[in-house]
């Protein structure tokens, strides 16, 4: 029997989840009670979980052992029947993903901040995944949010789980089943990618560097394209995790992997450079002297994916959040398949993929996937490269110059106002705002507007309704520009700018992305007073 003991507790009025979970400073998880009453208000909301199964882990930041054995008594007192706990407290979050589906769980946890720096000083996050693999909705995060305004109380139990010991283990009356983070996964790829052909691929003068930037992929890495798939380890960089990420910030952008983006600049590129984020979910791709915009590499693989094994009968659908690029909508039109535009955050797929109406979607932001889990998958994306280049033959290069030619190009790029005051964010947010109805028609620099709104989507499969979930302007060349305030920063605000120009597919393709989006941040600044309001010079990161 397990031994509960109910504590008293207060609420803390500040545990909203946003884009991606609930994300805060570690100082902030540190408050007594503060994991406890988020963890005890899912369970509040969610009473089918008691008798249930749950995945749980994470991507080895500073404070996620300690989580993991707070989450585990609170389980175990909610009358939780098992958890499948990554060895060491380690899964990335497309493995958390995966395992709910494979083994019919509940829902899971996963404990991450993504790419926000980690430490002691950094952040932490969780985030609770429902039984399609999926990040829980709307509808239950905000149940959940509502119920830890009010919480007085939570369940847990005493006792420790040895989360290095693979195998099961018990506490209270609940199984504990340590696994291996990375075979389950490892076992799923095989299935999806010809490892025969990479493989092949990969003794010929193709190679591949990958830097893990001391996050959770880097035991995936080394399993899967080390042993699986023989490339040298030598080019696999900082993979192992630490609690730390050993003081970087696991985001694969120009900025924070920029030793990886210096080797592909220089005369030692390897024919394949990629890397992934803190959690494992996101990825970059490049060749050398080229990096693929996500946005493009999305389009890549939609027009590529019936080359591989998993998406062998063809690519059914597919879908991006509304800020990326639209250079995927074009490979839809020429494969004649239905194309959907969402708001920015995964959770807003997933009913399209458990619909069956797409199989591959992304984001922007460097996340991409497809039906075979609920999350986007970091791993899963640099797979399809290294298998659409093993059966193509062609260089990085060759694949993204040929696919601009049948398809047109989108310039693309994404400023960032990181960490600026909330209200200047806000006000910078509402002078556009307010003169959205009054653009069309206006032209500056070149540009003439063709319409302007606010995002709003309606779920085509349940019907609910997502608004203000951007501001767009689109001109008459084709060219767009979005604005809207990020949802997973943790400090003041983030206003996050996307800029996007077109070019057909008989135009100029060889333009600076900067100097043929410039006439486009240039309009954004002068139509709502940006740098001067935000007190800015520049973005803060360019991707
Ligand atoms: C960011 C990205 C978004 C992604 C999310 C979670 O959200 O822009 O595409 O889904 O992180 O990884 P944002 O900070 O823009 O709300
Ligand atoms: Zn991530």
């Amino acid at each position: 029997m397990t031994d509960i003991q109910t504590i008293k507790t207060k609420p803390y009025l500040d545990q909203k989840p946003g884009t991606s979970g609930l994300r805060k400073r570690v100082s902030v998880f540190q408050q007594e009670h503060y994991l406890a009453n988020f963890v005890q208000s899912i369970f509040d909301t969610l009473p089918q979980l008691s008798g249930g199964k749950l995945v749980l882990g994470g991507d080895g930041r500073y404070f996620n052992d300690e989580a993991v054995q707070i989450i585990l008594s609170i389980a175990t007192a909610n009358g939780v029947a098992e958890v499948i706990l990554g060895k060491n407290a380690i899964l990335s979050t497309p493995a958390v993903s995966h395992l709910i589906r494979k083994y019919d769980c509940d829902g899971g946890f996963v404990l991450s901040a993504s790419h926000n720096p980690a430490g002691e000083n950094g952040d932490f996050g969780i985030k609770f995944n429902i039984q399609n693999g999926g990040s829980a909705p709307t509808s239950i995060t905000d149940a959940i949010y509502a119920r830890s305004q009010i919480i007085a109380e939570y369940k847990t139990t005493h006792g420790a789980i040895d989360v290095s010991i693979i195998g099961s283990q018990q506490l209270g009356d609940m199984i504990v089943t340590v696994i291996d983070p990375v075979t389950d996964f490892a076992e799923l790829m095989e299935k999806l990618f010809d490892f025969r052909s990479i493989r092949n691929h990969l003794k010929t003068d193709f190679t591949l560097a990958f830097d893990a930037l001391h996050a959770v992929t880097g035991p995936y890495a080394e399993e899967i394209f080390g042993k699986r798939l023989g490339a040298p380890t030598e080019h696999l960089f900082n993979t192992t995790p630490l609690p730390d990420f050993g003081g970087g910030h696991p985001d694969p952008n120009p900025v924070y992997a920029k030793p990886l983006f210096d080797l592909m600049y220089s005369d030692k590129a390897a024919s394949l450079g990629a890397a992934s984020d803190g959690d494992g979910d996101r990825y970059i791709v490049l060749g050398p002297n080229i990096y693929v915009s996500p946005s493009d590499s999305l389009a890549i693989i939609a027009a590529n994916a019936h080359l591989t094994p998993g998406c062998a009968d063809g690519v059914k659908g597919v879908a991006r959040s509304m800020p990326t690029s639209r250079a995927v909508d074009e490979v839809a039109k020429q494969l004649s398949i239905p194309s959907f535009e969402t708001p920015t955050g995964w959770k807003y797929f997933c009913n399209l993929l458990d619909a069956g109406q797409i199989t591959i979607c992304g984001e922007e932001s460097a996340g991409t996937s497809s039906d075979h889990i609920r999350e986007k998958d970091g791993i899963w994306a640099i797979l399809m490269w290294l298998n659409i280049i093993a059966v193509r033959g062609e260089t990085v290069e060759d694949i993204v110059h040929s696919h601009w030619k049948k398809f047109g190009r989108h310039y693309y790029t994404r400023h960032d106002y990181e960490g600026v005051e909330t209200s200047r964010a806000e006000t910078v947010m509402a002078s556009l705002r307010n003169r959205l109805s009054e653009l069309s028609g206006q032209s500056w620099h070149g540009e003439t507007v063709t319409s302007a709104d606010s995002f709003s989507y309606t779920d085509p499969v349940d019907g609910s309704v997502a608004e203000n979930q951007g501001l767009r302007v689109f001109f008459e060349s084709g060219s767009r520009f979005v604005m809207r305030l990020s949802g997973t920063g943790t400090q003041g605000a983030t206003l996050r700018l996307y800029l996007e120009a077109y070019a057909a597919a008989d135009d100029d393709h060889t333009r600076d992305v900067s100097d043929a989006t410039a006439a486009l941040a240039q309009i954004a600044d002068e139509l709502t007073d940006l740098k001067v309001t935000l007190h800015r010079d520049a973005p803060t990161v360019i991707s």
